[in-house]
């Protein structure tokens, strides 16, 4: 297949490209660094001499074949997204060549926690997050998504502590506390991760199983019970698991995202960990990405809704096929909601071109494609297309389209040609007409599936009875409501409510204090929008204690939005950002026009 140009690397694979990455790395948790060797493996293509390596604040040390001997090598200027190419020039029939190098304690995928920062308080911690173009900052990788080669590892960290990867993984403490990792399977840059901390496992099922600190564990158990019943679910649908075991670690409350998809291991965040196991559909989500982003991964950035619409689309089979439709129409009845309220933003905000979904991040931070346009038009893309041919035909077109793109990178016009044949012409359908005006235009066809949900059409009764005039406590049947009602209810509130109705509302169903996370970002919005005080508190706690930018991003938009918020917004953020990784901070100092150096 001929791999479009992708704008965010330096690499040309189509001269020399990675096989192999073999890494040696030490933890250096005082010093906030990665210390080591990675040896790469490459094949060249014609007479190349050259092999180009993305890389981000690394210091390179040495650059040598494996006989030792040294290569000529160059680090070019860096660009403040993309970082700098290294170039080594290649004396003939090289196939490998070592990289000595060490992390800069601002790596940008690395975030280093100290004790205070855990569960436990008495070990640190590092994460990484690599997706979409932060691999680079440590470890010298050719960082494509179109780009696929296996690994293994070799990582020393403090003893007491554990090491996982993208990798077959550990499950018990070593005593000396070296590790050793292996990737059979080939998989792009941005799905590389580590992890170190006080660690432990506790199965869930055969194939199945969560990693926390301590602490976390029995609760981590208790909310992911059902993941064995998703993967067979999920396999069910469309087709073998192809990654051996699927496991999930609970990271500290600064991890900048809910989930990420990392292959045997996705990373989570804690705040899905509502007690209930309302919040799962999350684990659903990572877990269809084994299928679309991990197995078949989008070509570029660009294509960034090939990983995401799919993984949107999964996810609400696997949650319909456990937990009935009623359920899953609730997630998709959010979904739209977020979607249309997102698509008006861009358009009134003048940036209609965001709504397209193939993209063109050229020249930008692939970052600014993580908008809702990628998970939800896509998701909705995708089930315009199941109502055109009906079920039976389109999962069977997704398993095919699964199989013959196992291991191997897309973008979006291959999978339009893949569509046209595979979808309509072999099953001797009419092309459906507006599946240009979905990939190519702003805003969202008149195709546009509706969602019925009587649980939600119940809830919007209530909002309105709440809305005229009656007390919160005689709303009727609220305490059957699961935690999507409650949200549905919640981002249904005008901008505009009274003191008092705030006060009621908090008073009769305690959200201020509620111990999920997802109520309480959606509580706090009209706690900023209405000025209600007695919320004040635990919103700056939130704030300086998650992370996560789904949450983050709302609640400081809607606070630089208020009267004087702006001042709260400075003050909070100003505890908070030593808590957040980078992922986060980025977004939030372009929001608040923050200073970094302040
Ligand atoms: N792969 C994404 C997270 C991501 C996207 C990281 C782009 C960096 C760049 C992950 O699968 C994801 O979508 N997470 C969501 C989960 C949700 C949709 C269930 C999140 O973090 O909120
Ligand atoms: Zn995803």
């Amino acid at each position: 297949m001929n791999i479009p140009k992708d704008p965010h690397s330096y690499a040309h694979p189509e001269k020399a490209k990675i096989l192999n990455i073999d890494l040696d790395l030490q933890v250096d948790f005082e010093n906030k660094q990665l210390k080591g060797t990675a040896c790469i493996e490459f094949e060249t293509i014609g007479d190349s001499n050259q092999l180009i390596l993305d890389t981000k604040s690394l210091e390179i040390k040495t650059v040598a074949d494996t006989q030792g001997h040294a290569l000529s090598w160059k680090l070019k200027k860096p660009d403040k997204h993309l970082g700098s190419a290294l170039i080594i020039d290649l004396s003939p029939n090289i196939k490998k060549i070592n990289i000595q190098y060490v992390t800069s304690p601002q790596a940008e995928a690395l975030q280093w926690l100290d004790t205070q920062q855990t569960e436990g308080k008495e070990y640190p911690f590092l994460f990484t997050q690599s997706q979409a173009i932060l691999a680079r900052s440590w470890m010298p990788l050719q960082d494509s998504p179109g780009i696929r080669f296996t690994f293994t590892a070799r990582i020393q960290v403090p003893v007491g502590m554990m090491a996982l990867m993208s990798a077959v993984n550990p499950q018990k403490h070593t005593i000396d506390g070296i590790y050793h990792f292996d990737m059979e399977q080939p998989i792009p840059g941005y799905l590389m991760s580590l992890a170190v901390g006080n660690i432990e496992f506790a199965p869930v099922g055969p194939r199945t199983g969560v990693y926390a600190e301590p602490q976390m564990l029995d609760k981590a158990q208790y909310e992911f019970a059902d993941m064995e019943k998703m993967l067979e679910t999920a396999e069910n649908l469309y087709g073998p698991y192809r990654w051996g075991r699927y496991d999930l670690i609970v990271l500290p409350p600064s991890f900048p995202f809910g989930g990420m998809e990392n292959p045997r291991i996705t990373f989570a965040t804690p705040t899905v960990i509502a007690g209930d196991r309302s919040l799962t559909s999350l684990v659903a989500h990572e877990l269809a990405h084994s299928w679309s982003g991990n197995l078949v991964t989008n070509a570029t950035w660009n294509d960034f809704w090939l990983n995401e619409g799919f993984t949107v689309y999964f996810e609400h089979r696997i949650m319909e096929a456990l937990y009935g439709r009623s359920y899953s129409e609730m997630l998709a009845a959010l979904s739209r909601q977020d979607l249309i309220n997102e698509v008006a933003e861009f358009i009134k905000d003048g940036k209609g071109d965001e709504t397209r979904l193939k993209l063109n991040l050229t020249g930008r931070d692939p970052d600014d494609g993580v908008t809702t346009i990628a998970y939800d038009k896509g998701y909705f893309f995708l089930r315009s297309l199941e109502d055109y041919v009906g079920r039976e035909i389109f999962d069977k077109f997704l398993q095919d389209y699964f199989d013959s793109y196992a291991f191997r990178s897309n973008d979006t016009e291959s999978f339009l040609k893949y569509l046209n044949q595979n979808l309509f012409v072999n099953n001797n359908l009419v092309p459906e007409p507006h599946v240009e005006q979905w990939i190519y235009k702003e805003g969202l066809p008149e195709n546009m599936p509706v969602v019925q949900s009587d649980r939600f059409d119940r809830v919007h009764d209530e909002l309105n009875r709440f809305l005229k005039g009656i007390n919160a406590s005689d709303l009727k049947d609220t305490n059957s409501w699961t935690t999507h009602e409650w949200l549905h209810f919640l981002k249904g509130l005008p901008e505009q409510l009274s003191p008092g109705q705030m006060k009621d509302l908090d008073n009769t169903f305690g959200f201020t204090t509620s111990g999920n996370s997802e109520i309480l970002g959606a509580w706090f919005v009209p706690v900023i929008n209405n000025k209600y005080e007695s919320g004040y508190n635990a919103l700056e706690h939130f704030l300086i204690h998650t992370g996560r930018r789904k949450f983050l991003t709302p609640l400081y938009s809607a606070m630089i939005k208020t009267e004087d918020g702006e001042k709260m917004a400075e003050e909070i953020y100003k505890k908070a950002r030593p808590n957040y990784h980078f992922v986060s901070s980025n977004s939030i100092d372009d929001l608040l026009n923050w200073n970094p150096d302040q």
